[in-house]
Protein backbone atom coordinates (compact mmCIF):
# COMPACT_ATOMS: atom_id res chain seq x y z
CA UNK A 1 0.00 0.00 0.00
CA UNK A 2 2.53 2.51 0.74
CA UNK A 3 6.01 0.97 -0.08
CA UNK A 4 6.89 -1.77 -2.10
CA UNK A 5 8.95 -3.44 1.11
CA UNK A 6 5.69 -2.47 3.13
CA UNK A 7 7.80 -1.85 6.13
CA UNK A 8 4.88 -1.16 8.72
CA UNK A 9 4.57 1.47 11.27
CA UNK A 10 4.45 0.86 14.97
CA UNK A 11 3.11 3.34 16.70
CA UNK A 12 3.30 3.58 21.00
CA UNK A 13 1.08 5.39 23.45
CA UNK A 14 2.62 6.01 26.63
CA UNK A 15 2.96 8.65 28.68
CA UNK A 16 3.07 8.32 32.65
CA UNK A 17 -0.08 9.23 34.20
CA UNK A 18 -3.05 7.16 34.33
CA UNK A 19 -6.61 8.63 33.12
CA UNK A 20 -4.76 11.44 30.91
CA UNK A 21 -6.56 9.44 27.31
CA UNK A 22 -4.08 6.95 26.08
CA UNK A 23 -6.28 3.57 25.48
CA UNK A 24 -9.15 6.37 23.94
CA UNK A 25 -6.74 8.01 21.50
CA UNK A 26 -5.11 4.70 20.38
CA UNK A 27 -8.83 3.61 19.45
CA UNK A 28 -9.77 7.20 18.42
CA UNK A 29 -6.08 7.01 16.15
CA UNK A 30 -6.11 3.60 14.97
CA UNK A 31 -10.28 3.85 13.99
CA UNK A 32 -8.83 6.98 11.92
CA UNK A 33 -6.00 4.90 10.30
CA UNK A 34 -8.55 2.06 9.52
CA UNK A 35 -10.99 4.39 8.09
CA UNK A 36 -7.91 5.28 5.26
CA UNK A 37 -8.06 1.65 4.10
CA UNK A 38 -4.33 0.85 6.10
CA UNK A 39 -4.56 -2.69 7.60
CA UNK A 40 -4.50 -1.50 11.60
CA UNK A 41 -3.90 -2.98 14.63
CA UNK A 42 -4.59 -2.35 18.09
CA UNK A 43 -2.58 -3.96 21.02
CA UNK A 44 -3.33 -4.00 24.52
CA UNK A 45 0.33 -3.87 26.26
CA UNK A 46 -1.14 -1.98 29.36
CA UNK A 47 -0.38 -5.23 30.76
CA UNK A 48 -2.71 -6.03 34.16
CA UNK A 49 -5.04 -3.25 33.33
CA UNK A 50 -6.10 -3.70 30.00
CA UNK A 51 -9.56 -1.89 28.79
CA UNK A 52 -9.46 -1.41 25.14
CA UNK A 53 -11.87 -4.90 24.55
CA UNK A 54 -13.94 -2.79 26.56
CA UNK A 55 -13.65 0.74 24.75
CA UNK A 56 -14.24 -1.44 21.43
CA UNK A 57 -17.68 -2.70 22.84
CA UNK A 58 -16.19 -6.21 22.79
CA UNK A 59 -18.08 -8.16 25.94
CA UNK A 60 -17.29 -11.67 25.27
CA UNK A 61 -14.31 -14.13 26.39
CA UNK A 62 -11.84 -13.89 24.05
CA UNK A 63 -7.53 -14.94 23.96
CA UNK A 64 -5.56 -12.48 25.32
CA UNK A 65 -1.86 -11.51 24.71
CA UNK A 66 -2.05 -13.78 28.34
CA UNK A 67 -2.57 -16.31 26.01
CA UNK A 68 0.79 -16.00 24.53
CA UNK A 69 2.79 -14.89 27.58
CA UNK A 70 1.80 -18.21 29.11
CA UNK A 71 2.33 -19.88 25.71
CA UNK A 72 -1.20 -21.58 25.54
CA UNK A 73 -1.15 -19.71 21.95
CA UNK A 74 2.41 -19.76 19.88
CA UNK A 75 1.80 -16.49 17.81
CA UNK A 76 0.32 -13.07 18.66
CA UNK A 77 -1.26 -13.10 15.15
CA UNK A 78 -3.39 -16.41 16.03
CA UNK A 79 -5.02 -13.30 18.31
CA UNK A 80 -5.85 -11.05 16.40
CA UNK A 81 -9.36 -10.33 16.19
CA UNK A 82 -11.81 -8.16 14.35
CA UNK A 83 -13.73 -5.25 15.63
CA UNK A 84 -16.72 -3.15 14.28
CA UNK A 85 -14.34 -0.49 12.25
CA UNK A 86 -13.74 -2.80 8.96
CA UNK A 87 -9.73 -3.11 9.10
CA UNK A 88 -9.21 -2.13 12.69
CA UNK A 89 -8.14 -5.34 14.34
CA UNK A 90 -7.22 -5.94 18.09
CA UNK A 91 -4.94 -7.79 20.02
CA UNK A 92 -7.09 -8.16 23.46
CA UNK A 93 -5.00 -7.39 26.63
CA UNK A 94 -5.26 -9.47 29.89
CA UNK A 95 -7.18 -9.66 32.72
CA UNK A 96 -4.60 -9.60 35.51
CA UNK A 97 -3.15 -12.95 36.11
CA UNK A 98 -0.16 -12.65 38.66
CA UNK A 99 3.36 -12.36 37.04
CA UNK A 100 2.13 -11.08 33.92
CA UNK A 101 2.40 -7.02 34.49
CA UNK A 102 6.03 -7.80 34.46
CA UNK A 103 7.39 -10.65 31.66
CA UNK A 104 11.47 -11.43 31.06
CA UNK A 105 13.29 -9.29 29.20
CA UNK A 106 12.77 -12.29 26.32
CA UNK A 107 9.49 -12.31 26.46
CA UNK A 108 9.03 -8.45 25.38
CA UNK A 109 11.80 -9.53 22.85
CA UNK A 110 9.57 -12.30 21.79
CA UNK A 111 6.23 -9.77 21.64
CA UNK A 112 7.85 -7.30 19.71
CA UNK A 113 9.38 -10.09 17.08
CA UNK A 114 5.62 -11.09 16.76
CA UNK A 115 4.36 -7.57 16.60
CA UNK A 116 6.97 -6.88 13.21
CA UNK A 117 5.58 -9.51 11.79
CA UNK A 118 1.63 -8.96 12.40
CA UNK A 119 0.04 -8.45 8.74
CA UNK A 120 -0.78 -5.00 9.48
CA UNK A 121 0.29 -1.78 8.32
CA UNK A 122 0.51 0.15 11.32
CA UNK A 123 0.59 -1.07 15.14
CA UNK A 124 -0.61 0.81 17.81
CA UNK A 125 0.75 -0.54 21.46
CA UNK A 126 -1.59 0.93 24.17
CA UNK A 127 0.96 1.32 26.70
CA UNK A 128 0.28 0.96 30.88
CA UNK A 129 0.48 4.02 33.28
CA UNK A 130 4.07 4.56 34.79
CA UNK A 131 7.48 4.34 34.00
CA UNK A 132 7.97 0.17 34.51
CA UNK A 133 10.52 -1.19 32.37
CA UNK A 134 8.39 -3.27 30.48
CA UNK A 135 6.89 0.28 29.31
CA UNK A 136 9.67 2.25 28.45
CA UNK A 137 11.01 -0.92 26.73
CA UNK A 138 8.19 -1.09 23.92
CA UNK A 139 8.01 3.03 24.29
CA UNK A 140 11.68 2.42 23.37
CA UNK A 141 11.73 0.10 20.36
CA UNK A 142 8.31 1.30 18.59
CA UNK A 143 8.99 3.66 15.43
CA UNK A 144 7.44 6.93 16.76
CA UNK A 145 6.58 7.44 21.02
CA UNK A 146 3.65 9.59 21.24
CA UNK A 147 3.49 11.05 24.74
CA UNK A 148 -0.12 11.71 25.72
CA UNK A 149 -0.91 14.43 28.75
CA UNK A 150 -3.53 16.38 30.27
CA UNK A 151 -2.98 19.90 30.56
CA UNK A 152 -2.67 19.76 34.46
CA UNK A 153 1.05 20.55 36.20
CA UNK A 154 0.87 16.99 37.77
CA UNK A 155 0.45 15.19 34.19
CA UNK A 156 2.76 17.64 32.51
CA UNK A 157 5.59 16.10 35.07
CA UNK A 158 4.49 12.75 34.97
CA UNK A 159 5.09 13.20 30.89
CA UNK A 160 8.66 14.58 31.79
CA UNK A 161 9.29 11.90 33.73
CA UNK A 162 8.30 9.31 31.66
CA UNK A 163 10.31 10.84 28.68
CA UNK A 164 13.43 11.12 30.53
CA UNK A 165 12.95 7.36 31.63
CA UNK A 166 12.57 6.01 28.66
CA UNK A 167 15.30 7.98 27.05
CA UNK A 168 17.50 6.41 29.88
CA UNK A 169 16.35 2.90 29.54
CA UNK A 170 16.70 3.14 25.97
CA UNK A 171 20.77 4.46 26.24
CA UNK A 172 20.92 1.76 28.74
CA UNK A 173 19.57 -0.95 26.58
CA UNK A 174 21.55 0.29 23.85
CA UNK A 175 24.64 0.16 25.38
CA UNK A 176 24.51 -1.85 28.50
CA UNK A 177 27.33 -4.08 27.18
CA UNK A 178 29.56 -1.78 26.08
CA UNK A 179 32.35 -1.99 28.37
CA UNK A 180 33.46 1.99 29.03
CA UNK A 181 29.57 3.59 28.35
CA UNK A 182 27.30 1.29 30.12
CA UNK A 183 29.02 2.34 33.61
CA UNK A 184 28.96 5.50 32.69
CA UNK A 185 25.03 5.39 32.11
CA UNK A 186 24.60 3.35 35.26
CA UNK A 187 26.81 5.68 37.34
CA UNK A 188 24.33 8.60 36.34
CA UNK A 189 21.61 7.42 36.39
CA UNK A 190 22.25 6.40 40.06
CA UNK A 191 22.38 9.47 40.84
CA UNK A 192 19.86 12.10 42.73
CA UNK A 193 17.70 13.21 39.92
CA UNK A 194 18.57 16.64 40.58
CA UNK A 195 22.21 16.09 39.92
CA UNK A 196 21.72 13.97 37.03
CA UNK A 197 23.04 15.31 33.74
CA UNK A 198 22.68 12.96 30.73
CA UNK A 199 21.51 15.11 28.28
CA UNK A 200 22.35 13.46 24.55
CA UNK A 201 25.09 16.38 24.06
CA UNK A 202 26.80 15.03 27.48
CA UNK A 203 27.09 11.24 26.49
CA UNK A 204 28.20 12.16 23.40
CA UNK A 205 30.87 14.15 24.42
CA UNK A 206 31.96 11.55 26.96
CA UNK A 207 31.30 9.07 23.98
CA UNK A 208 33.72 11.13 22.09
CA UNK A 209 36.68 10.92 24.87
CA UNK A 210 35.97 7.37 25.41
CA UNK A 211 34.58 4.93 22.55
CA UNK A 212 35.09 7.64 19.32
CA UNK A 213 33.88 4.54 17.59
CA UNK A 214 30.59 4.44 18.71
CA UNK A 215 29.53 7.90 17.93
CA UNK A 216 27.80 6.29 14.85
CA UNK A 217 25.26 4.86 17.09
CA UNK A 218 25.13 7.91 19.12
CA UNK A 219 23.95 10.14 16.66
CA UNK A 220 21.20 6.96 15.35
CA UNK A 221 19.97 6.94 18.83
CA UNK A 222 19.62 10.49 18.79
CA UNK A 223 17.58 10.46 15.34
CA UNK A 224 15.22 7.66 16.10
CA UNK A 225 14.15 8.67 20.08
CA UNK A 226 11.80 11.51 18.78
CA UNK A 227 8.56 11.36 20.66
CA UNK A 228 5.60 13.52 19.82
CA UNK A 229 3.39 15.23 22.19
CA UNK A 230 -0.59 15.01 22.39
CA UNK A 231 -1.88 17.64 24.87
CA UNK A 232 -5.95 16.15 26.01
CA UNK A 233 -8.80 17.74 27.70
CA UNK A 234 -7.55 21.50 26.46
CA UNK A 235 -9.69 24.00 25.96
CA UNK A 236 -9.29 24.27 22.36
CA UNK A 237 -7.88 27.75 21.37
CA UNK A 238 -6.16 27.72 24.89
CA UNK A 239 -2.35 28.87 24.82
CA UNK A 240 -0.73 26.15 27.38
CA UNK A 241 2.20 27.39 29.12
CA UNK A 242 2.88 24.14 30.77
CA UNK A 243 3.10 22.37 27.04
CA UNK A 244 6.26 25.05 26.54
CA UNK A 245 7.65 24.97 29.74
CA UNK A 246 7.97 20.61 28.73
CA UNK A 247 9.20 21.24 25.12
CA UNK A 248 12.08 23.33 26.47
CA UNK A 249 12.87 20.85 29.31
CA UNK A 250 12.91 17.93 26.97
CA UNK A 251 15.14 20.52 25.04
CA UNK A 252 17.63 21.57 27.51
CA UNK A 253 17.66 19.29 30.06
CA UNK A 254 17.37 15.81 28.06
CA UNK A 255 18.69 17.14 24.75
CA UNK A 256 15.25 16.14 23.44
CA UNK A 257 13.46 17.42 20.94
CA UNK A 258 9.38 16.88 21.58
CA UNK A 259 7.57 17.80 18.42
CA UNK A 260 3.80 18.63 19.98
CA UNK A 261 1.62 17.01 17.12
CA UNK A 262 -2.34 18.42 19.11
CA UNK A 263 -4.26 19.50 21.11
CA UNK A 264 -7.57 17.38 21.80
CA UNK A 265 -10.67 18.76 23.03
CA UNK A 266 -12.53 18.05 25.68
CA UNK A 267 -15.79 15.84 24.84
CA UNK A 268 -18.53 15.87 26.88
CA UNK A 269 -20.39 12.98 25.13
CA UNK A 270 -17.69 10.55 25.37
CA UNK A 271 -18.80 9.16 29.11
CA UNK A 272 -21.74 7.79 26.99
CA UNK A 273 -19.79 6.13 24.97
CA UNK A 274 -17.20 3.74 26.87
CA UNK A 275 -18.34 0.60 25.76
CA UNK A 276 -17.91 1.37 22.02
CA UNK A 277 -15.66 4.41 21.21
CA UNK A 278 -15.94 4.12 17.38
CA UNK A 279 -19.83 4.47 17.54
CA UNK A 280 -18.90 7.83 19.32
CA UNK A 281 -16.15 8.89 16.58
CA UNK A 282 -19.05 7.88 14.34
CA UNK A 283 -21.91 10.07 15.85
CA UNK A 284 -19.37 13.31 16.41
CA UNK A 285 -18.10 12.73 13.06
CA UNK A 286 -16.92 16.10 12.08
CA UNK A 287 -16.97 17.76 15.71
CA UNK A 288 -13.62 19.51 16.86
CA UNK A 289 -12.58 16.06 18.71
CA UNK A 290 -12.70 14.08 15.35
CA UNK A 291 -11.17 16.86 13.17
CA UNK A 292 -8.14 16.79 15.15
CA UNK A 293 -7.90 12.78 15.25
CA UNK A 294 -7.81 13.19 11.93
CA UNK A 295 -4.91 15.79 11.79
CA UNK A 296 -2.55 14.06 13.84
CA UNK A 297 -3.35 10.82 11.93
CA UNK A 298 -2.54 12.63 8.69
CA UNK A 299 0.77 13.90 10.47
CA UNK A 300 1.56 10.78 11.88
CA UNK A 301 1.33 9.30 8.91
CA UNK A 302 2.47 11.95 6.30
CA UNK A 303 6.15 11.76 8.39
CA UNK A 304 7.20 8.44 7.39
CA UNK A 305 5.94 9.21 3.63
CA UNK A 306 8.19 11.99 3.90
CA UNK A 307 11.36 10.25 5.14
CA UNK A 308 10.22 7.31 3.00
CA UNK A 309 10.56 9.58 -0.52
CA UNK A 310 13.11 11.67 0.55
CA UNK A 311 15.69 9.12 1.55
CA UNK A 312 16.29 6.83 -1.43
CA UNK A 313 18.88 3.89 0.13
CA UNK A 314 22.17 3.31 -2.06
CA UNK A 315 22.78 0.83 -4.18
CA UNK A 316 26.56 1.56 -4.26
CA UNK A 317 28.52 2.11 -0.92
CA UNK A 318 32.74 3.10 -0.53
CA UNK A 319 34.88 1.27 1.46
CA UNK A 320 34.33 4.35 4.07
CA UNK A 321 31.06 3.68 3.95
CA UNK A 322 31.21 -0.05 4.43
CA UNK A 323 33.68 0.22 7.14
CA UNK A 324 31.06 2.73 9.25
CA UNK A 325 28.18 0.74 8.65
CA UNK A 326 29.95 -2.33 10.26
CA UNK A 327 30.86 0.18 13.07
CA UNK A 328 27.19 0.89 13.68
CA UNK A 329 26.05 -2.88 13.66
CA UNK A 330 28.71 -3.81 16.15
CA UNK A 331 26.88 -1.20 18.55
CA UNK A 332 23.99 -2.73 17.93
CA UNK A 333 21.57 -4.75 19.80
CA UNK A 334 21.73 -8.64 19.65
CA UNK A 335 18.11 -8.92 18.74
CA UNK A 336 18.23 -7.23 15.57
CA UNK A 337 20.42 -10.00 13.95
CA UNK A 338 18.17 -12.78 13.11
CA UNK A 339 18.46 -15.68 10.48
CA UNK A 340 22.43 -15.82 10.52
CA UNK A 341 25.07 -14.38 13.59
CA UNK A 342 26.05 -10.39 13.84
CA UNK A 343 29.96 -11.52 12.24
CA UNK A 344 28.56 -13.24 9.40
CA UNK A 345 26.04 -9.82 9.04
CA UNK A 346 29.18 -7.94 9.33
CA UNK A 347 31.01 -10.35 6.26
CA UNK A 348 27.83 -10.16 4.03
CA UNK A 349 28.61 -6.38 3.94
CA UNK A 350 31.74 -6.75 2.14
CA UNK A 351 30.02 -8.45 -0.64
CA UNK A 352 25.93 -7.73 -0.82
CA UNK A 353 25.48 -4.10 1.11
CA UNK A 354 22.96 -2.80 -0.21
CA UNK A 355 21.34 -6.35 0.92
CA UNK A 356 22.67 -5.95 4.44
CA UNK A 357 21.37 -2.07 4.44
CA UNK A 358 18.12 -3.30 3.59
CA UNK A 359 18.04 -5.59 6.25
CA UNK A 360 18.46 -2.93 9.00
CA UNK A 361 16.28 -0.67 7.51
CA UNK A 362 13.93 -3.91 7.83
CA UNK A 363 14.61 -4.03 11.50
CA UNK A 364 14.53 -0.69 11.88
CA UNK A 365 17.94 0.56 12.12
CA UNK A 366 18.36 3.85 10.26
CA UNK A 367 22.18 5.45 9.69
CA UNK A 368 22.77 8.83 7.06
CA UNK A 369 25.44 6.27 5.34
CA UNK A 370 22.43 4.21 4.31
CA UNK A 371 21.05 6.59 2.12
CA UNK A 372 21.69 8.56 -1.20
CA UNK A 373 22.40 12.03 -0.11
CA UNK A 374 19.75 14.82 -0.60
CA UNK A 375 22.19 17.54 -1.73
N1 LIG B 1 -10.81 14.03 25.10
C1 LIG B 1 -11.53 13.58 26.15
N2 LIG B 1 -12.65 14.26 26.53
C2 LIG B 1 -13.38 13.84 27.58
N3 LIG B 1 -13.08 12.76 28.31
C3 LIG B 1 -11.98 12.06 28.00
C4 LIG B 1 -11.16 12.41 26.90
N4 LIG B 1 -10.14 11.51 26.81
C5 LIG B 1 -10.32 10.65 27.84
N5 LIG B 1 -11.43 10.96 28.55
C6 LIG B 1 -11.94 10.27 29.77
O1 LIG B 1 -10.86 9.81 30.54
C7 LIG B 1 -11.04 8.47 30.90
C8 LIG B 1 -9.69 7.76 30.90
O2 LIG B 1 -9.23 7.63 29.58
P1 LIG B 1 -8.27 6.42 29.14
O3 LIG B 1 -8.04 6.58 27.69
O4 LIG B 1 -8.82 5.12 29.60
O5 LIG B 1 -6.97 6.80 29.98
P2 LIG B 1 -5.57 5.99 30.09
O6 LIG B 1 -5.56 4.94 29.05
O7 LIG B 1 -4.52 7.03 29.90
O8 LIG B 1 -5.55 5.45 31.48
C9 LIG B 1 -12.01 7.90 29.87
O9 LIG B 1 -12.81 6.92 30.41
C10 LIG B 1 -12.82 9.10 29.46
O10 LIG B 1 -13.95 9.17 30.28
MG1 LIG C 1 -5.29 2.85 29.20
Amino acid sequence: MMNSKKRKIIFSVGGGKGGVGKSIFSVSLGTALAKDGYRTVLADLDLGAANLHTYLGIVSETPTIADFILKKTASLEELLMETSVRGLNLISGAEFVPGMANPAHWMKLKIMRHVKSLPADYVILDLGAGVHFNTLDFFGVSDRGIVITAPEPGAVMNAYGFIKAALFRKLQNIFRRHSAIGPIIDAETQKKEAEKILTLDWLTEKIRGTAPDMLPLMDEVRQSFTPVLVVNRIPAEQKNVLVKNLIDLCSNKLGVHLHHLGNLPEAQTISNYLLDIPAFLESEAGSLYCETVEKIKNRLVNQYKIDRRNREVKSDFTDGEISEIIALMEGLDNSIFRDSTRDTWKLRMYFKPAAVVQYLIGRGVSHDAFYESSS
